[in-house]
């Protein structure tokens, strides 16, 4: 008998080599390397033509047209809607509501046949979920399987308009003897997945587990193998959830979608920032609210700081929603620049809602809400900020502020602090205040001066 051909995968990047080490020479992780067996070798024939290069003028017009699809927020983050034979991965951390927006769309969608293959829930479960939705699309299967060879099978018998796996870590072919959720198995899984979706038109939704570490389980080439890869994120304790996607060969990775978790489904946001902005609670020291940007969309975010005296030698520095290391440059601006003494202080910083916000503009919210709690001392009602600080203290422009400031007026507030760099905005002040700073010192001025 032929002796089983072996070969050592990372876990993380898929490297593979023919014996063990402790540390992948690819990506550097410890300890990732893992035994798998490889299938054998398919000899190579002689080469017969089977395709044809085609004239650039002959591909014109060949523009596929998209499945229009019922879920606002899918449908704009996919870049206006599924197209045909494409396949997304959408990953999330375990628990934050992928099977659930997935099987949503799988009901929602009455007029595609859809088939929703579950590797990993029974049929009480999914039955449980589906009477909890209370949506209903009588051309919906559901499958349960985890062989990749069975599930082609159904497909082809089926022939669905939309296909959903839930998880690709759960599928797994028997020409490969590794067990499932292993980088040969998700690889060979999906290679087979994405090949009979071009090959057939029927875009694919493929779910995908999330490591410790935040990235999608499974080698990083399956990022590079799907046409879209989506990331459903937030904060579990929260209501929030927050679609983004980091590649899109459709579309524009700019835009994102805001759900809410409630108890019968994800609901769409239209309003993002009439949620997340909660005034009614008064004036509170400690309170800024920005004027942020979300992929091309502007979302108020309220910034709450708390400073304290450190009870301990070293003072905490703590975030939800914010990176850290920015809060602690933010920390030495405001130290060097303005002589606060925020060095023995405890700071702690929250971004309301459970979002994480990676828009420069927040800085001049965030050193503001930290001033404000330091002072003790609410900011002025109807005061909202857009402005990046630097680390000479001076605040920097951000891009789109004609947008922010129109979201800013939209939402009735009547003032808004910008860069003096910001060009352009003159004749947009009349209907609401615009105070422009050029630097920290002068923000500290404009606050409590
Ligand atoms: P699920 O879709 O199973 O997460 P994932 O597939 O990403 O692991 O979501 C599970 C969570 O969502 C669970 O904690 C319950 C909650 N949930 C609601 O709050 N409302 C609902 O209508 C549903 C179906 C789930
Ligand atoms: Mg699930």
């Amino acid at each position: 008998m032929a002796k089983l051909r072996t070969a050592f995968f990372c876990q993380n990047c898929g490297h593979s080599t023919s014996q063990w080490v402790g540390k992948c020479p690819s990506c550097g992780q410890w300890n990732t390397m893992v035994e798998e067996a490889i299938g054998p070798k398919v000899s190579s024939t002689k080469t017969v033509a089977k395709s044809v290069p085609l004239g650039i003028e002959e591909l014109q017009g060949k523009s596929l047209s998209r499945i229009e699809l019922v879920d606002g927020e899918l449908q704009r983050v996919l870049g206006g809607g599924l197209v045909p034979g494409s396949v997304v991965l959408f990953g999330g951390e375990p628990g934050i509501g992928k099977s659930t927006l997935m099987l949503q769309v799988a009901l929602q969608q009455n007029s595609l046949k859809v088939l929703y293959i579950s590797g990993e829930e029974s049929e009480e479960q999914i039955s449980m979920r589906v009477s909890r939705l209370g949506l209903m699309n009588p051309d919906c299967s559901v499958l349960m399987e985890t062989n990749l060879e069975q599930i082609i099978y159904h497909i082809s018998e089926l022939k669905p308009q939309l296909v959903i796996v839930d998880s690709i870590q759960t599928m797994s072919t028997g020409s490969l003897e590794s067990a499932p959720g292993s980088v040969t198995q998700v690889r060979e899984c999906a290679n087979k997945i994405i090949e009979y979706a071009k090959q057939t038109s029927i875009p694919v939704f493929l779910i995908g587990h999330i490591t410790k570490e935040g990235h999608l389980a499974g080698p990083k080439v399956l990022e590079h193998m799907v046409d879209t890869v989506l990331q459903f994120e937030g904060d579990r304790q929260h209501i929030f959830r927050l679609l983004r996607s980091t590649k899109n060969r459709f579309g524009s990775t700019n835009e994102m979608g805001i759900y809410e978790m409630t108890g019968v489904g994800l609901r769409e946001v239209q309003d993002p920032s009439a949620v997340l902005l909660h005034r009614e609670m008064g004036n509170l020291s400690g309170v800024a609210i920005a004027s942020a940007l979300e992929g091309v969309r502007p979302l108020m975010v309220e910034v709450q700081a708390l400073t304290s005296t450190a009870v301990y030698g070293t003072p905490q520095r703590s975030t939800t929603g914010f990176d850290l290391r920015r809060l602690n440059m933010l920390l030495a601006v405001l130290e060097k620049r303005c002589g606060f003494r925020l060095a023995m202080k405890d700071v702690f910083l929250n971004i309301a809602g459970g979002l994480r916000i990676d828009d420069p503009a927040l800085d001049m919210a965030v050193v503001a809400a930290i001033l404000s709690s330091n002072e003790d001392i609410p900011l002025r009602e109807g005061l909202s900020f857009a402005g990046e600080v630097g680390l000479s203290g001076e605040i920097r422009p951000v891009p789109r502020i004609d947008q922010r400031i129109a979201e800013v007026e939209r939402l009735g507030f009547k003032e808004i602090c910008v860069s003096s760099y910001n060009k352009g905005i003159g004749e947009l002040s009349g209907r609401i205040k615009i105070t422009q700073v050029s630097s920290v010192e002068l923000l500290v001025a404009a606050l409590f001066g």
